[in-house]
């Protein structure tokens, strides 16, 4: 089939990317004209594990181009993808101009000689924006043009997202029309995984409402952590005796230094301004927001009764990513941590298999930072390790070669990485979360 995302950011390009590859024939359209250019040049401009290849096959193959002509665009997709940004506004809802204005655009585009088109919303909107959409598009576009309005939220993982495209867990399509209906079941034929059909409504719900449910995992086994460590029992061992109950699992269950990124944050500021709306105010995920935010304060408070003061003190940050195996630092703890630390008056050497670049266009880290190409050469000469992001590759560290190097062997592991075992064998001094510290 032809299709056109609008929007090429992290869902755009990459969904565009593994359309093309399951066979279909893909128009990515992007009103920066720098992230055009850089896609026409064979160049990604995020990271993302997997899709450099793809999107250097498929253009080769023919069947993923790039512009910035939503007019293009429109001519080019039967059905026509929106995947553009939806950020929070300051009371916490949904800033929608972004999908007005793609609305509008593809309204001025369509003719009714071009044929039926499928306006389909990937982005994360709330309930009820499909009617708005197609209000707009009803509105703008000219007499006689045909169009349906589909929701199809998107449930990748930055990290792993290609994966998540190409083997989904479900796809869900919200229509209230069967003639749009049909063009996706058929768009997703080539993907084996389940597909639930609904009303767009209840699509545009299900993903407020799982990104909510997983934040709640998040903060829950945070809390536990913390009256774990009150305990002196170990928050990994709890959380595996929860997660081995099937109705509960293991995923998500991960104490640590709370949620960040793209998306958790908004969503679940988004539903409890949406629950709120609808009169039906959502109070749990006010206290999963309050958690998730205590969660780096606590840890924090931990370093600075180690440490006593930040000032004058040498940190080795291991981490400035959201989270591991992405370049992505939208609403980074790892950032957010760094900044504290700063304006106390800490020198900070960071380094981040991947995200160091994106830190330094997108961290606003003022202060006393420098970054370190090689993790072992961040800890020279250090007060101390702080382990913010999950990547593998810290998991894994020499244990003796970080004690060598760091002045005083003090590991705060905010991520709970490191086998306390190893540790103690390294004779390095570790405060993890929600189990108990090795020390002396
Ligand atoms: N990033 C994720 O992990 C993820 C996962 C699932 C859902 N989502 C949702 O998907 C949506 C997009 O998120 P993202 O992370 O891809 O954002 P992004 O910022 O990476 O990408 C959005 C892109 O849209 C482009 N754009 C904005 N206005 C445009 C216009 N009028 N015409 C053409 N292009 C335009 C921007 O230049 C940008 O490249 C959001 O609603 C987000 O909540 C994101």
């Amino acid at each position: 089939m032809k299709i056109t995302i609008i929007g090429s950011g992290y869902v755009g390009l990459t969904s565009g990317t593994c359309f093309a590859e399951v066979g279909h024939h893909v128009t990515c359209v992007d009103n920066n004209p720098e992230k055009i250019e850089t896609l026409l040049k064979g160049e990604i401009p995020i990271y993302e594990p997997g899709l450099a290849e793809l999107v250097q096959q498929n253009v080769a193959a023919g069947r993923l181009k790039f512009t910035t002509s939503t007019e293009e665009g429109v001519r080019d997709g039967e059905v026509i993808f929106i995947a553009v940004p939806t950020p929070p506004q300051p009371d916490g809802s949904v800033d929608l101009s972004f999908i007005e204005k793609v609305a509008r655009e593809i309204a001025q585009c369509l003719k009714p000689e071009l044929g039926y088109r499928v306006i389909v919303d990937k982005s994360t909107v709330p309930v009820k924006t499909g009617d708005k959409v197609k209000q707009t598009v009803r509105r703008y576009a000219p007499e006689g043009v045909e169009f349906g309005v589909v929701s199809n939220p998107e449930f990748l993982r930055e990290g792993c997202a290609v994966d998540d495209l190409l083997n989904p867990d479900r796809i869900v399509i919200g229509s209230n029309d069967d003639k749009a209906l049909g063009y996706m079941q058929k768009l997703y034929e080539p993907f084996v995984a389940p597909v639930l059909v609904t009303d767009i409504n209840s699509a545009e719900l299900i993903k407020h409402a799982a990104n909510s449910f997983l934040a709640l995992k998040i903060s829950y086994i945070n809390a536990v952590a913390n009256i774990c460590e009150a305990a002196g029992a170990d928050v990994e061992k709890v959380a595996e005796g929860i997660g081995m109950d099937k109705r509960i699992g293991r995923q998500f269950l991960n104490a640590g230094l709370g949620y960040g990124g793209s998306c958790f944050p908004k969503d679940i500021k988004a539903f409890i301004a949406i629950s709120e709306t609808l009169g039906q105010p959502f109070g749990l995920l006010k206290e999963v927001e309050r958690i998730n935010a205590d969660q780096m304060n606590h840890f924090l408070d931990k370093i600075r009764e180690k440490l006593w003061v930040f000032r004058e003190k040498k940190i080795a940050l291991w981490g400035l990513a959201f989270k591991q195996n992405t370049d992505d630092v939208r609403e980074s703890v790892a950032i957010k941590m760094a900044r504290v630390m700063l304006g106390e008056g800490a020198s900070i050497v960071a380094a981040d298999p991947q995200a160091v670049g994106t830190a330094k266009r997108f961290g606003n880290l003022e202060g006393d930072i420098s970054y370190a190409d090689d993790m072992y050469a961040a800890l020279d000469g250090a007060d101390a390790l702080v382990i913010a992001t999950e990547w593998p590759q810290f998991a894994t560290a020499d244990l003796e070669e970080v004690a060598k190097r760091l002045r005083t062997p003090l590991v705060f592991d905010g991520r709970n990485l490191l086998d306390p075992e190893d540790v103690k064998a390294a004779k390095l001094e570790y405060y993890p979360i929600g189990r108990p510290a090795v020390a002396g």
